[in-house]
């Protein structure tokens, strides 16, 4: 899909996506152990490229992927490191340092924005001494005495992505992220669900242009509830609220990004056509008076002392605000000094960032054990002596995968240190060896299952998931599966939470989905049980019974198929309407995957249901074949008929747009967009109610046919379905 992709051409300080190494195994060797000051001439060349290729990746992983593999501590020392390396050896630095860029380059998907005044990071400090060389600096640059006052503006550091919002003439011209500094992603449309966020500036006196920077993020109450959904609906949790927030934003669909709340906090600008103040102070009075809000609690101070005397209260009361912190940020506040400091590679010499240790502790791990999930997956989890991390009891980490357990060498009995890295589970880190009991054995990893059927485990080749083999067998993804289908997003039955579900299926009361809608015939059995009386019986049934009728997307994602979670429900419902047309549909893409050998599998040569289901949006092969899968398997056909007995499944109706010239419409895009990407196209497509498909039938209403549309244009014409232009695409849709 060449317009998804569109290959950026590195400009001189940025390297592109094909130099990212791939994975661990593309960096280069280096020589990590060895001290900077003991690196030959040769060793430090190698060290710094090695450094070069390890940053470029966590980079890519941190700002592309959002999804990070190291501590930002551990991140921080590489940086320092590779700064140490070039400050002793600067004949050897190199034209893709990382200390002469910032982030990463942008993902695709987005248009380009290019800065016009660049976005810089800060530099850290993480001792009072760095602290104290920051004011020494200044004074020396500036010409000032040992004690001659420098005032600097202390405010909280957000751990969120910084943004730059253009205003001409009051209104909200542009939204971009801050992508490598110089270029950064077009977020406008997402930008404006964020309440936080003025649409325009009030009153008539503001400058003709004014670009106000800061960070968007999620707080606490938000990320939690956002994770809680992601849990609910089987899908992997955020690590930590910067992911979240930066995940919401680079939705291109930005109905995604208004459903996870964020804010955004005021602390910088760009481009102005007027100088906004003479202070910092005074530009927050400004930036306050547009209706922003501002990172708080701030504090002007004069000395050192004073700053860590502010850093100190804040990193005790941290645990306490609404949104996570990660440092302090002191900045000069008259912006005649700042002018005068200027800037030092990729960040300003007014500035500094005054990082908080990470919140960790140690603690000793009891015992590790195995979670199987609703699709059999198993999770090491460590059972810990409870410890009070950032202000929280923790006593359960994950430990994700038996790779992670081997490469950290994680055992019984160890002392480990724990992270928490927003209010998710916590990390296991790392192993404190000096600690650990004589008599300690690596960890085994368990070659069955937990579950008394003990079941083999079993993990396909390049997978790092084991998976228990006893599929609908195994007793704890039958009790996982009840409880995906009463939870929320699915059935909702109040009242049946994980303790009844646990206890019903102990009691063989309820084994399967159906068997639920049959409680009712135990009513004089549960109401011996002890805690059970009348009413809360009667509750109980009640609300079961409210339930007998569920719409198709619910139901679908209640079936708790792999790789479906709510989305793909919806859009599955939306694109089949009733459960006879999807169950029809998918009983024959599985009956067409079945009957093709391996090697043919392309969604066109299995069948027609089949590349009809691979070509909706969002929906690729990996999904498509874990729908067949699942309807390929007996029990699940006739649970699903049981099913079909008990609840009444009604029609999907499309809550969206339902009066445009498109709704309803199955339209196909193919080649190159001019004026959108394909994906925007989409999005815009699905937002006025159409239905998008990836392959043409008999059922298309129109293919949109950009340049270089090959094959699906020509079958359009066969078919005798219409092709638009992407003008006229535009024009039916009113937007031209
Ligand atoms: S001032 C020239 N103030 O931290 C850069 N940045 O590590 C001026 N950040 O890129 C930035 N809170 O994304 C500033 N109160 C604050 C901040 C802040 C968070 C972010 C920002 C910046 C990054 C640097």
């Amino acid at each position: 899909m060449a317009d998804e992709q569109s290959a950026d051409k590195p400009g001189p300080e940025q390297l592109s996506a094909a130099e990212i190494p791939a994975g661990p195994a593309e960096i280069p060797a280096g020589h990590p152990d060895a001290a900077v000051d003991e690196l030959s001439d040769f060793q430090a060349r190698d060290e710094l490229h090695r450094l070069a290729q390890l940053i470029a990746y966590h980079d890519a992983r941190y700002h592309r992927d959002d999804a990070p593999e190291i501590a930002d501590a551990d991140y921080d020392a590489l940086r320092r490191r590779n700064e140490a390396i070039e400050r002793r050896f600067p004949q050897h630095i190199r034209a893709d340092s990382p200390s002469r860029k910032v982030g990463a380059p942008p993902a695709s998907g987005f248009a380009k924005v290019r800065h016009s005044v660049p976005m810089l990071s800060l530099a850290n400090a993480f001792e009072e001494q760095e602290v104290r060389d920051f004011f020494d600096r200044i004074r020396r640059f500036l010409g000032l005495g040992a004690d001659d006052p420098v005032e600097v503006l202390a405010e909280p550091k957000i751990d969120g992505l910084s943004c730059a919002l253009r205003y001409e003439r009051g209104r909200l011209v542009q939204a971009a992220t801050r992508g490598d500094g110089t270029e950064g992603e077009d977020i406008t449309r997402n930008v404006l669900t964020i309440d936080d966020i003025p649409d325009r500036l009030p009153g008539d006196d503001g400058p003709a242009v004014v670009e106000v920077r800061g960070e968007i993020f999620m707080d606490r109450q938000a990320f939690k509830d956002l994770n809680e959904r992601q849990r609910q609906a089987g899908k992997q949790l955020f690590a930590n609220p910067r992911n979240a927030a930066a995940g919401a934003v680079r939705q291109l669909d930005p109905k995604i990004t208004r459903s996870r709340p964020l804010s955004f906090l005021a602390y910088a600008w760009g481009e102005v056509s007027q100088p906004l103040g003479r202070t910092m102070t005074e530009v927050r009075d400004r930036f306050h008076g547009w209706g922003f809000k501002l990172n708080q609690p701030a504090a002007t101070c004069s000395s050192v002392e004073q700053v860590l005397e502010y850093y100190r209260k804040l990193e005790s009361e941290r645990a306490e605000l609404a949104f996570e912190i990660d440092g302090i940020v002191y900045k000069v506040n008259d912006l005649a000094l700042q002018e005068r400091l200027g800037y030092v590679s990729r960040a300003p010499r007014w500035a500094i960032a005054h990082k908080f240790p990470p919140e960790q502790a140690q603690t000793i791990l009891n015992k590790i054990t195995i979670q199987v999930g609703r699709t059999g997956a198993l999770t090491p989890v460590a059972n810990l002596e409870p410890i009070t991390v950032g202000g929280v009891v923790v006593s359960r980490a994950t430990l994700h995968n038996p790779d992670e357990i081997a490469r950290k060498d994680v055992r019984e009995g160890d002392t480990v240190i724990v992270q928490r890295a927003g209010d998710v589970i916590p990390q296991v880190l790392g192993v404190v060896t000096e600690k650990r009991p004589a008599a300690s054995e690596p960890f085994a990893f368990p070659e069955v299952c937990p579950c008394e059927l003990q079941t083999p485990v079993v993990r396909p080749d390049g997978e790092v998931v084991p998976r228990c083999s006893g599929e609908l067998a195994c007793p704890y993804q039958q009790v996982e599966r009840l409880k995906h289908f009463v939870s929320r997003e699915a059935f909702d039955i109040e009242g049946l939470g994980t303790k009844n579900i646990e206890a019903f299926w102990q009691n063989d009361l309820v084994k399967t989905p159906p068997d639920i809608f049959q409680l009712h015939r135990h009513r004089d059995t549960l109401l011996k049980w002890e805690g059970w009386g009348q009413q809360s019986v009667k509750n109980l049934l009640d609300a079961i019974e409210a339930r007998r009728r569920i719409g198709l997307d619910r139901f679908i994602y209640a079936l708790g198929i792999q790789e479906v979670g709510s989305t793909t429900g919806r859009l599955l419902a939306r694109s089949y309407g009733t459960l006879k047309a999807w169950d029809e549909a998918m009983s024959k893409a599985a009956e067409e995957r079945a009957a093709t050998p391996d090697e043919a599998k392309k969604p066109e040569r299995v069948g027609e249901a089949y590349a009809e289901l691979c070509g909706l949006e969002s929906i690729g092969m990996t999904v498509a074949d874990a729908i067949c899968e699942f309807f390929q398997e007996p029990h699940n056909r006739e649970v699903l008929e049981a099913l079909e007995a008990e609840v009444t499944v009604e029609d999907f109706v499309d809550t969206r747009a339902s009066d445009t010239p498109v709704s309803g419409k199955t339209i196909v895009f193919t080649g190159t967009m001019e004026k959108m990407t394909r994906s925007e196209a989409k999005s815009r497509a699905e937002a006025l109610g159409a239905k998008v498909s990836g392959s043409v039938s008999k059922k298309t209403d129109y293919v949109v046919a950009g340049a270089d549309a090959g094959s699906k244009a020509t079958k359009a014409r066969e078919l005798g379905v219409a092709v638009l232009s992407e003008d006229d695409w535009l024009q039916l849709i009113g937007e031209q």
